[in-house]
């Protein structure tokens, strides 16, 4: 079993996919181990996607992702991380294959429903970001 952390961005939020895409998470078999309806402060979001700081799409995914509430959840499954990017699809909606959560839901390449850590390092350190240890399920 592998965790991975996904988050329902403000898009998706906006666009009341919510339910959608948490049925979607049961479906796959993911275990949620933790789960929150946050709104994250600028600052918040600049250090989550600090890796990014510098490309020119920094600053407005920064601003995006603060500008309204997100839903974020711990989940478990096996290969957890992989199965979560092949359920979402690619970056850039026009890219992602039918069926796959950006296809169906995305605005655009900025604006892309979902994330999900790429790989199970980030997972965890993603995870943390979000949730105390004790706010995860044993
Ligand atoms: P994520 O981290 O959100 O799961 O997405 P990802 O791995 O598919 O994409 P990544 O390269 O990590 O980029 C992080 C997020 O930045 C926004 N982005 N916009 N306009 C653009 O060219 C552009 N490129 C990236 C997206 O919201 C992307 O999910
Ligand atoms: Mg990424």
């Amino acid at each position: 079993m592998s965790r991975t952390l996904i988050m329902i961005k403000p898009d998706a939020v906006k666009n009341k996919h919510i339910g959608d895409i948490i049925t979607r998470i049961e479906k796959e078999g993911f275990k949620i181990l933790g789960l929150k309806f946050l709104k994250l402060a600028e600052v918040d979001a600049k250090q989550f996607y600090k890796v990014h700081a510098g490309r020119p799409f920094y600053d407005e995914l920064c601003k995006d992702m603060s500008e309204s509430p997100i839903v974020v959840a711990a989940l478990e499954r096996e290969n957890a991380v992989q199965h979560w990017r092949d359920v979402i699809g690619a970056t850039d909606p026009k890219e992602a294959k039918p069926g796959t959560i950006r296809a169906m839901f995305a605005e655009s390449k900025g604006k892309n429903s979902v994330h999900g850590s790429d790989s199970d390092e980030n997972a965890d350190l993603e995870i943390s970001f979000y949730f105390k240890d004790y706010e995860l399920v044993k």
